[in-house]
């Protein structure tokens, strides 16, 4: 099987890359990435090493990019996770959002449409070659914001309220429009936040990570009482390919763990998880920015209550019966034992947090947060 993944340098792309490699021996993966800011190649470059993967820099949104790697790879599964991702950015840039995230959508359908097109049906619908498919990785955002009730299912309408979600409606509806207007074998998923290994410093869980052992505040927004469904990157990886491989074509799957949790919940377990793994091992406490060996000012009093996202999503929590009855996918990882994983991973990793923060990322922050 050829897959071209885009978005492969970021944190979910580069952790599906590294399910594949792991799980299927005979595949040819190619990654199209732009490398922007959240884009990382360091992320990927063990797995470079490995014949069956093949980097390519270029945008989604060029088909001077990406009809080369149809020409020459013979691509079979395309899964687009390239996108601007994150809200507060959008916030400040949403042309770059509605560029990257719907023109570039719609160039990849198009040049897979190019490509993979055989003939045409008595009806003047396009043919396609056998088993190919576009799958695009789409996020609960689209359905907006729930009250204290209620789950996102497939027939939810959309509903999105920021300009990142927006664009990521955006492209999800140029998607249905290829399938149903070209009969183009499409799927969406729709999940909810993910967290793990290679998450950028910018979203929640690793920014707190990285503040703590900075001995910086953990900046939070409004009042913290804001719900966000977390999974395990790993278990969205696991829903991807499950899809890719049963999912019925021109269908649509959410996918989520029923793990709501409070913003305010999920900072003060994140600083008692760090505590833990410092006093459980004292090689980590080297990672510290601050020396000495007491760490008791790892506490709750790091936590500043900050000026509130403009459009704040309430609560976000998804009804995953549908790809759990069709195809059998259940997260496997609980999230007590996933947010110690990832943790860990971020203290014995801060080579890779230092690289990707060492650009834009430091002016970013001073922009969003001031100089806490
Ligand atoms: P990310 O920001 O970490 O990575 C995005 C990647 O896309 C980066 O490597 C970046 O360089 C690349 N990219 C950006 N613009 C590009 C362009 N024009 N051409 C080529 N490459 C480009 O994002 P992520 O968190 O890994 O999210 C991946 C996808 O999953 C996104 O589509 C996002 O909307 C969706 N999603 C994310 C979450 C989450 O919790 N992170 C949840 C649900 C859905
Ligand atoms: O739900 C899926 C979405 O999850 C994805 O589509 C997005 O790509 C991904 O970025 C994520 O969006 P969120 O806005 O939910 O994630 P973020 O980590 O930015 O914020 C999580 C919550 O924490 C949100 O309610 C805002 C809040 N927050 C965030 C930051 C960065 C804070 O309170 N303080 C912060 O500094």
């Amino acid at each position: 099987m050829t897959y071209l993944v885009t978005g492969g340098a970021g944190f979910i792309g580069a952790n599906f890359v590294k399910y594949l490699l792991k799980n299927y021996r005979d595949i040819q993966i190619i990654v199209l990435d732009d490398l922007t800011y959240a884009g990382n190649l360091g992320t990927i470059k063990d797995d470079l090493k490995d014949e069956r993967l093949i980097f390519v820099k270029g945008n989604i949104k060029d088909a001077e990019a990406t009809c080369p790697i149809f020409e020459k790879y013979g691509v079979q599964w395309l899964v687009n996770f390239a996108a601007e991702s994150h809200v507060d950015r959008s916030i400040e840039n949403p042309q770059l959002f509605l560029e990257t995230n719907i023109l570039g959508t719609q160039n990849l359908l198009e040049t897979a449409k190019k490509y993979w097109a055989t003939g045409k049906d008595k009806n003047g619908y396009p043919t396609y070659k056998d088993g190919v498919k576009y799958l695009q990785v789409s996020t609960d955002e689209v359905y907006g914001s729930l009250g204290e009730t209620g789950f996102f299912t497939e027939k939810t309408p959309l509903d999105p309220r920021s300009p990142y979600s927006a664009s990521k409606a955006g492209a999800d509806l140029i998607v249905k429009a290829y399938g149903e207007t070209y009969k183009m074998p499409v799927n969406i998923t729709r999940c909810s936040n993910n967290y793990g290994p290679y998450h950028f410093p910018e979203k929640l869980i690793p920014l707190i990570i990285k503040n703590i052992l900075e001995g910086k505040q953990l900046p939070v927004y409004g009042n913290g009482s804001n719900i966000r469904d977390w999974l395990y990157v790993e278990d969205h990886c696991k829903a991807i390919d499950l899809v890719l491989a049963k999912g019925k074509v021109g269908e649509v799957y959410n996918i989520g763990g029923h793990n709501e949790k409070k913003n305010i919940d999920i900072v003060k377990l994140t600083i008692s998880t760090v505590r833990n793994l410092l006093e459980e091992n004292k090689e980590y406490k080297k990672v510290l920015k601050r020396s000495g060996e007491d760490i008791s000012w790892i506490n709750e009093s790091l936590i500043s209550y900050v000026k509130d996202r403009l459009g704040h999503d309430q609560r976000y929590a998804i009804d995953p019966t549908k790809i759990t009855t069709e195809l059998g996918w259940y997260p496997e990882t609980r999230f007590e034992e996933g947010i110690v994983k990832t943790i860990r991973w971020y203290l014995e990793n801060q080579d890779w947090v230092e690289e990707v923060t060492s650009g834009d990322y430091q002016h970013y922050y001073r922009q969003m947060y001031g100089n806490r």
